[in-house]
């Protein structure tokens, strides 16, 4: 896999130099951030065939099993503000819609802040995992990224079976994992050297544009409590800005609250 992945990679600055891969781990996240406090190169990505205890958001864990998907996780050093580094996750988002547009023709959108959907099922799920100094600079960041590509609806836990998707549900064909992972590589080193430059505006402008949250009615949930706001836009950090039923408008942040009430996904 190791090998395939690198005889598709094209041309990389950054992310993707070193590949690893390894048939089965608990989670690459975990294993990443090891390798990480162990000194790993900035750009190392690490591929697992499955994942034992794959991570989602919130605690939540993620179904990663073996040959149905792409489970990896990129090593990323930058030199920024951590500020600069609070639309990563979204952008990933972006940049991983773009990498199924070109490996396999998937039209997948946003669902706010970084769910990328096909047809309305989650496809792929980013989870990112920053570590700071004790002086409060940061030391790395871990991007774990999961797509899934061959699973049919049965595989996924019975409770997920109406929100998740593959590429197979959804396009009805089985890919080969490799050509895809390496694009998704060469799409997030494409990612990171815009984030580095400062030049995100790009995947500003596309991520308005694939964003299925905007315009639209949603449900904010916070600590249980659903309220309901119509989604305006998100700002540079990729906030939520809403307005409420009665006039007030809020930035929201990754974070802060869910959203739910689309068509298709509950979150
Ligand atoms: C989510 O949708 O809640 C985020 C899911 C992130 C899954 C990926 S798979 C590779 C990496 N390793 C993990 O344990 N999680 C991330």
């Amino acid at each position: 896999m190791q090998n395939e992945i690198k005889a598709c990679l094209g041309p990389v600055v950054r992310v993707g130099k070193e590949i690893a891969y390894l048939p089965s781990v608990t989670s690459t996240n975990d294993l990443m951030k090891t390798m990480a406090e162990a000194g790993a190169a900035e750009g190392t990505v690490l591929v697992a065939g499955e994942q034992t205890q794959g991570k989602g958001r919130l605690g939540r864990s993620f179904t990663s099993a073996a040959g149905k998907g792409i489970y990896l996780s990129a090593l990323l050093r930058p030199s920024l503000p951590p500020e600069a580094l609070l639309p990563l996750t979204g952008f990933t988002a972006e940049a991983m819609g773009r990498a199924l547009k070109r490996a396999v023709g998937a039209k997948t959108q946003i669902k706010w802040v970084n769910d990328l959907l096909l047809n309305g099922k989650k496809l792929c799920g980013i989870l990112t995992e920053s570590a700071f100094s004790t002086e409060g600079r940061l030391s790395y960041v871990v991007v774990g990224i999961g797509v899934n590509v061959n699973y049919d609806r049965e595989d996924f836990p019975e409770e997920l079976r109406d929100m998740a998707g593959s590429l197979r549900t959804e396009l009805g064909q089985t890919f080969p994992l490799a050509p895809i992972a390496a694009v998704m590589v060469e799409e997030l080193d494409r990612l990171y050297g815009a984030l580095l430059a400062g030049d995100t505006e790009g995947y500003l402008t596309g991520y308005r544009k694939n964003c299925l949250t905007l315009d639209r009615d949603v449900l904010l949930v916070k600590n249980g409590l659903s309220t309901p706001a119509h989604a305006l836009d998100v700002d540079e950090a990729l906030g939520l800005l809403v307005r409420y039923p009665n006039g007030e408008e809020a930035l929201i942040r990754s974070g802060e609250a869910s959203v739910r009430g689309l068509a298709g996904y509950v979150s």
